[in-house]
C-alpha cells in the first residue's frame, strides 16, 4: 500500500450541515447567514453551537440579541442556501432576494424560514473566542416542524424532507439508508438467525 501523505492541521470534518442561520435585531430587515460550522454539543439541556466570524453582519445580530435559529437545508433551500453564503446582509435582503418566507418563532423575537422543514430556536449561553470564528454555544428553546414531515404516530419523518449536506467544497442530497440506530447489534425480526428461534 503506498504511504498516506500527511497535511498540515486543517478543516476536514466532513460531511457537515449548511445550515441556514435567521436572526434579526429591531429596525432592520431580518437576515440569513449559511452556516457550515454548526454541531449538536450536549443532549440534556439540548445544546448546539454556531461559529461566525465577527466581521460577519450576522454576528453583531446574534451578539447583541443572544438569539438565533438554525433552519436545516433540503435539497430544494440549497441554491439559496449558497446564495446566502456570498452575499451579505449589509446590501442584501436575502429573505426577499431567495423568495422565502420569515415566520415569527415561537419562542424568541426572531423569525424562521417557513420553507424549511425544521427550525430550531435557540438562545445564546456563552461565546467562545477561537480564532478565526466565535463560537456561540446556544441552549435550544423550541423546535418549530413541519408538520408534512410528521407521520400518522406523531413522528417526524425526517428522511422525507430530502436533507442536504455540505462537504469540502460542495453540497450533496442524502444517499441511501444503510441502517438506523443501534442495528448492528439488534436481532433480526424473526429471530437473530435462521435455526435461533426455529
Ligand atoms: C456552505 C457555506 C458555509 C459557510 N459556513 C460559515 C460558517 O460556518 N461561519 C461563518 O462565519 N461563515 C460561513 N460562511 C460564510 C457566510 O455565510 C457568508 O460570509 C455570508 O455572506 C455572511 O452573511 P452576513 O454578512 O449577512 O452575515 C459559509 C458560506 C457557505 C457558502
Amino acid at each position: 500500500m503506498e504511504e498516506r501523505q500527511v497535511w498540515r492541521g486543517g478543516n476536514m470534518l466532513y460531511p457537515v450541515p449548511a445550515v441556514m442561520v435567521s436572526c434579526s435585531r429591531q429596525g432592520e430587515k431580518p437576515n440569513i447567514i449559511t452556516v457550515a460550522w454548526a454541531g449538536t454539543v450536549c443532549s440534556a439541556p439540548a445544546m448546539v453551537s454556531i461559529s461566525v466570524r465577527p466581521e460577519r453582519y450576522s454576528y453583531s445580530i446574534i451578539k447583541e440579541t443572544g438569539e438565533f435559529v438554525i433552519n436545516l437545508t433540503t435539497r430544494k433551500l440549497t441554491r439559496a442556501a449558497d446564495f446566502c453564503g456570498v452575499h451579505s446582509g449589509k446590501d442584501t435582503d436575502k429573505f426577499e432576494a431567495c423568495s422565502l418566507t420569515a415566520l415569527p418563532a415561537s419562542k424568541l423575537k426572531t423569525v424562521v424560514i417557513a420553507e424549511s422543514p425544521v427550525n430550531i430556536e435557540c438562545k445564546v449561553k456563552q461565546i467562545l473566542e477561537l480564532g478565526s470564528h466565535h463560537m456561540f454555544v446556544a441552549e435550544v428553546e423550541a423546535v418549530d416542524v413541519d408538520p408534512q414531515f410528521i407521520d400518522e404516530g406523531g413522528r417526524l419523518d425526517l428522511k422525507r424532507a430530502d436533507l442536504a449536506v455540505y462537504s469540502h467544497g460542495e453540497y450533496f442530497a442524502l444517499g441511501d439508508r444503510l441502517g438506523s440506530f443501534g442495528f448492528s447489534v439488534r436481532k433480526r425480526k424473526g429471530g437473530n438467525r435462521r435455526g435461533k428461534r426455529g
